[in-house]
């Protein structure tokens, strides 16, 4: 046996615990603790696992002592997605959380967009490390944690979300994992998804407290939204709040008008309500600031861009879910897949 795999007597010496607390908890929390390894027809802990009883135990004696601080809180991740690609999500997810962070909120973006994972590219940031090296064991998920412009989080995409994506399910299950830690950490996660129906895609969708799709006036942003929506409610997709940005518009009036397009047709067809977030003007300074790598609220905070950004970001404070601090997003997730269930029906669209 390898000497870092750990018995139940070795984690019963180390964590002064008795062996039947350390079921019990097992049982009680199993999205919090590291999977055991199988391992000659015996099932093992990992080092890890110490850490995670210690923190459940100390947990549990304050809950016990009445103490109200120790209950947990976790951010609320808030997957930005759309239909098409091109319609200013990472723009948005960067900027959002730039504002959000300003208001106060420590804000993290997590690169899942497959085809272009470009946020650090937008931020100015150059990533030390990608999810690869987390599942290779080589990082935590702390070193992965880019430090960003207004002091936000960003965690670099690409090949290793590519990995979670397809990965096994171990794989998926333990970068999943970290993201519950990173919950603990951050107050807001904003998940730059990319367009369409691929299967990361629904799976970080899945994963997510809220939804905020993006679209344009243009006539196929809004019917490829739809679609979108379409295809996620009829994979029941769990009753998520919806908000709806609309980019790149000339005035408030073709905001307003695609706003309550889209919100009739998923109210009459659909049967959900859409919570409007605001609207960004379509603006050089985007374009500028992309060339300088950096973000347009930094570049420009004051440009109607940026404000506009602000107001959106205030609107979705206005517009928090109750339960989301409660409980974990990832965690939830993390049952599903322990369950087998995250694989959710093939998609019937081809993705963006
Ligand atoms: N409000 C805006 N005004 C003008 N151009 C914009 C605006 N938002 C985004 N863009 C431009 O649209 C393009 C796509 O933006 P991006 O954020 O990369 O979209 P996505 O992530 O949806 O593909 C970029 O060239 C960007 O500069
Ligand atoms: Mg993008």
């Amino acid at each position: 046996m390898p000497d870092q795999l750990l018995t139940i007597e070795d984690v019963v010496r180390l964590t002064g615990l008795e062996e039947s607390l350390i079921r019990y908890y097992e049982s009680e929390y199993p999205a919090e603790l590291p999977e055991k390894i199988l391992l000659g027809g015996a099932l093992f802990f990992e080092p890890a696992s110490i850490a995670f009883f210690a923190a459940i135990h100390a947990r549990r004696q304050g809950a016990a002592r009445g103490e109200h601080n120790s209950r947990e809180r976790f951010a609320r991740v808030l997957a930005i997605t759309s239909g098409k690609g091109g319609v200013g999500k990472t723009n948005l997810a960067l900027n959002l959380a730039i504002e959000f962070q300003r208001l106060g909120k420590m804000s993290v973006v997590l690169d899942a967009d497959m085809g272009l994972a470009n946020v650090h590219l937008l931020a100015g940031a150059s990533p030390r490390h990608s999810l690869t090296d987390l599942l290779a064991g080589q990082v935590e998920l702390a070193e992965l944690v880019e430090a960003g412009p207004e002091g936000i989080g960003i965690i670099a995409g690409g090949s290793g979300i590519l990995a979670m994506a397809d990965s096994r399910r171990q794989d998926r299950y333990r970068i999943t994992q970290s993201l519950v830690q990173l919950e603990k950490a951050a107050e807001i996660i904003l998940v730059d998804t990319g367009a369409g129906m691929g299967r990361s895609v629904r799976d970080f969708l899945q994963a997510a407290d809220e939804i905020l799709f993006v679209i344009t006036p243009d006539i196929t942003s809004l019917t490829d939204a739809y679609g979108l929506l379409k295809a996620l409610h009829q994979e029941k997709l769990p009753d998520l709040t919806i908000h709806l940005v609309v980019n790149m518009v000339q005035t408030l009036k073709q905001a307003a008008d695609v706003s309550l397009r889209f919100a009739s047709c998923a109210r009459e067809f659909l049967g959900r309500e859409i919570i409007d977030a605001g609207y960004i003007l379509k603006d050089a300074t985007v374009s500028q600031a992309t060339a300088r790598r950096t973000p347009y609220t930094i570049y420009r905070p004051d440009s109607r861009v940026s404000r506009n950004t602000r107001a959106i970001a205030a609107n979705l404070l206005k517009n928090q879910p109750g339960q989301t601090a409660a409980s974990s997003a990832f965690g939830r997730y993390l049952k599903l897949i322990r369950n087998g269930q995250a694989q959710l029906p093939q998609p019937r669209r081809k993705s963006a």
